[in-house]
């Protein structure tokens, strides 16, 4: 099936929407993005999404063309033309393109953002056969910016960190500051501890996810303790269970870290739980 997609306030098969090559997500990475779950035709966590599109926006003194109430419009209409059940949309916004290349950025009032938004169709996504397995990770360097609070498209070393694990058969990465575990490429990390859980506080570090937010509170909820703080590549060695979250992964168990079997080296039971309640919680607040 050919998608529908949307560029600039009018839907296009995806193979006749055309940007232009001066625009400055293509030159510069100037663009920020985000990536919304469905389940069951549904949006998950909408408002979340929203929220940290207008707090990158604002980070990078770029205009917001589109309202709330219209983004939520066009996200369902593509759901519908493109018959999602289950999968993905991702949404996209750059500071537009000016007429020439020029690290100087335009001005606002000449040159209007560009937004895209297109989804991916992912059946069987809430019953993933890799959360039943469990994923293997390994640790590098986090040698990205400073800036990961802010979610740009500038994706090249999260690329480069999963074909480094895809190398060596295993599934992802997990990116490590000054002795610390930061997050995992495209995904919050997480290990767990005599049932306490534990990942590290929000800052410019990280990604503040939106799925950590919603998973953590549903712990907490479920009377699981957490704990916001930094931790060590030994402590995930030794740690009892171990996972990530995201958008596009929910809770996803952990099951070896460079090598190192993560407790019985299957998903942990809190995990798997944490995976159940999310996505039970999050289809009933979807909309
Ligand atoms: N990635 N950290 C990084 C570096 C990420 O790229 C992501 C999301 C997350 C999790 O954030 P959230 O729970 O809001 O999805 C954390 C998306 C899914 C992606 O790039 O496809």
């Amino acid at each position: 099936m050919t998608r529908t997609v949307y560029l600039n306030g009018e839907y296009f098969l995806e193979n006749e929407a055309k940007i232009s090559i001066f625009d400055r997500g293509f030159l510069m990475a100037d663009a920020v993005y985000e990536v919304t779950s469905v389940l069951d035709g549904k949006l998950i966590d909408f408002k979340g999404h929203a929220n940290r599109l207008n707090r990158s926006l604002d980070e990078l003194d770029m205009k917001n063309p589109i309202s709330y109430e219209e983004l939520l419009a066009v996200h369902r209409e593509l759901i519908h033309l493109n018959e999602i059940d289950e999968g993905l949309v991702y949404l996209q916004i750059s500071r537009g393109a000016p007429s020439d290349r020029d690290f100087v950025y335009p001005n606002p009032d000449e040159t209007d953002p560009t937004i895209v938004l297109f989804t991916q169709n992912k059946p069987g996504l809430a019953n993933s056969p890799s959360a039943k397995k469990g994923v293997k990770i390994i640790s590098i360097d986090d040698e990205r910016w400073g800036r990961r609070d802010i979610k740009t498209v500038q994706l090249l070393y999260p690329s480069m960190g999963k074909m480094m694990a895809k190398k060596v058969g295993a599934d992802d990465a997990w990116m490590v500051q000054d002795g610390y575990v930061t997050e995992g490429t495209s995904n919050n990390a997480y290990i767990i501890k005599n049932n306490k859980i534990v990942t590290r506080g929000l800052s410019n570090d990280i990604l503040h996810g939106i799925t950590r937010a919603a998973v953590l509170k549903f712990a907490k909820e479920a009377q699981m303790q957490v704990e916001e703080r930094n931790f060590t590549l030994d402590e995930a060695y030794e740690a009892d269970e171990a996972f990530i979250t995201s958008a596009s992964t929910f809770v996803m168990p952990v099951i070896e870290i460079d090598g190192n079997k993560i407790g019985q080296g299957v998903p942990g039971s809190s995990s798997s739980r944490l995976r159940e309640i999310y996505l039970e919680e999050s289809k009933k607040l979807a909309i």
